[in-house]
């Protein structure tokens, strides 16, 4: 009888499967998602993400300060403006004085070149309607006007100090509209962090409680359907040639084939976002015994960097961060 093989031999001990081990998570490789808010005078718990918050401009300053002591790759800013200040085109994502280019600018002062800085670049929180662009008279999302806003706002963003801007509006063409008007103001050291193949997902629930918003429909017309798989390297393709420094995949989880796809043919690194429901749903069963919280977030992370990408978003990056050091 031929003798058995035994693959088991390497998960004797753990020092032998760490000695084998393929995917493990660096501290840089995460970049924690941060919410700052106007009209605040203390932090805010986000009731659907437990242990996420939106930040004051001082508690911002002390918890981005931490993250990158923990050892965080990066940190990616969005804005929460006071309901009052929404109107229909997202006049305070491009205002210098809107709050998150205020909050841009006291990490830039604060972090230099301890950290990269990033923001989303997108409407979505700023808008009284809730969508990612300025919709035309019909009520859908007007593509081509919604760049001209991206442009406005992407400049006030690097000129506030970010160092990687991320569309996250999924409009045909942002990636291009954005860089040659970087370029045009000689902005050309900001990069693009693209999310270029971002879907439509019920995942994002808490995201919309995060950001406070309006949303009353969904944003089937501009995000990907999940159905669709090449797709997502068509669009992945048009941000490499428009210009792209890091491609996205968002949600992570749902997606992990679709990291994978992109990774096969991206030239410039492959990001991907654990986003909130991600979080949420973690969180949720731990609360309740039912997994293992630190294991199951270690598995989550892995398996993102195993289907190929090497740059996490995630809600737990500073702790994780923390915990590895
Ligand atoms: C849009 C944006 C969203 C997220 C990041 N950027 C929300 C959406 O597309 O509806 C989701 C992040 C998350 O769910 O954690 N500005």
């Amino acid at each position: 009888m031929a003798p058995v093989i035994r693959p088991r031999r390497l998960r004797t001990t753990q020092a032998m499967r760490r000695l084998v081990a393929q995917n493990t998570i660096r501290s840089a490789d995460l970049v924690l998602p941060m919410f700052v808010a106007d009209g605040i005078d203390d932090p805010r718990p986000i009731e659907s993400m437990p242990g996420v918050v939106q930040h004051t401009l001082d508690s911002l300053r002390k918890a981005a300060d931490e993250a990158v002591r923990a050892g965080v790759g990066g940190l990616m800013l969005f804005g929460v403006p006071d309901a009052g200040d929404k109107d229909a085109v997202g006049s305070g994502a491009d205002d210098p004085d809107g709050i998150l280019n205020r909050g841009l600018r006291v990490l830039a002062d604060d972090l230099g070149d301890s950290t990269v800085l990033m923001a989303d670049t997108c409407l979505d929180e700023f808008t009284d309607h809730g969508h990612c662009g300025v919709l035309s008279d019909d009520g859908r999302v007007d593509n081509d006007a919604t760049l001209d806003r991206y442009v406005s706002m992407s400049l006030a963003q690097a000129r506030a100090g970010a160092q990687l801007l991320g569309p996250s509006g999924m409009m045909d063409g942002q990636v291009a509209a954005i860089r040659a008007a970087l370029d045009a103001e000689g902005l050309t050291d900001t990069g693009i962090l693209a999310y270029s193949a971002k879907y439509a997902s019920a995942f994002y629930g808490p995201f919309r409680e995060a950001v406070g918003s309006s949303l009353a429909g969904d944003r089937r017309t501009y995000q990907q359907d999940g159905s669709n798989r090449t797709e997502a390297l068509r669009e992945v393709r048009l941000d490499l040639d428009e210009g792209a420094d890091i491609v996205m995949v968002k949600p992570a989880m749902s997606y992990l084939d679709i990291v994978r796809d992109v990774a096969e043919i991206s030239d410039v690194p492959v990001a991907a976002y654990q986003i909130s429901g991600e979080y949420s749903m973690i969180t949720a069963a731990a609360e309740r015994g039912w997994i293992d919280r630190d294991a199951a977030i270690l598995e989550s992370l892995t398996s993102i960097k195993r289907a190929g990408a090497s740059i996490i978003l995630t809600y737990w990056a500073a702790e994780v961060a923390a915990a590895l050091a």
